[in-house]
């Protein structure tokens, strides 16, 4: 594969993008009143279910070959066994909320802000570990033959 732009840089502006985006809307719930929140659930769940759940497969990708073939540090390590987890744990919290979201109960409104307000926290920090650890490997350490197994990898998803 010959593509000009790295697969590491693709990953990374959507990464930036979303992680803005998640800035954004950790402030909305935070600030918002929550029938403001409940009003928007469709755009919510839309980003979570769509944009992210997609952006972590392609993440996915990335530290499977990471993983496999680069001598990580003990710390290294543990931040990416526990960024690979949270992606599973935000899969579930996405399941969560899209389920109250198809059966607004008032009495699960409430549930629905607070684990919102929960998630936009720990993609928060989950986004800063990623830049610490997996993309500055992936930027530094990965030849062109492992880039392109995993821009080949990603090409197939979606
Ligand atoms: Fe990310
Ligand atoms: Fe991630």
């Amino acid at each position: 594969m010959t593509s000009n732009k790295s697969i590491i840089e693709i990953i990374f502006n959507t990464h930036h993008v979303v992680s803005e985006k998640v800035i954004m809307l950790r402030a909305i719930v935070k600030r918002y009143s929550a029938e403001n929140l409940l009003e928007n659930t469709e755009s919510i769940l839309n980003f979570f279910n769509k944009i992210l759940v997609e952006h972590f497969k392609k993440e996915d990708e990335l530290i499977k070959v990471i993983r496999r073939d680069i001598k990580l540090t003990d710390i290294e390590s543990k931040i990416i066994s526990e960024i690979s987890e949270e992606h599973t744990i935000f899969l579930k919290d996405f399941s969560r909320l899209t389920e109250i979201a198809g059966n607004l109960k008032p009495e699960l409104k409430e549930d629905f802000i607070e684990i919102c307000n929960n998630v936009t926290d720990k993609l928060t920090i989950h986004a800063e570990k990623e830049d610490n650890v997996i993309y500055r490997i992936g930027k530094e350490q990965l030849n062109r033959q492992q880039l392109d197994e995993i821009e080949d990898a990603i090409s197939k998803i979606a």
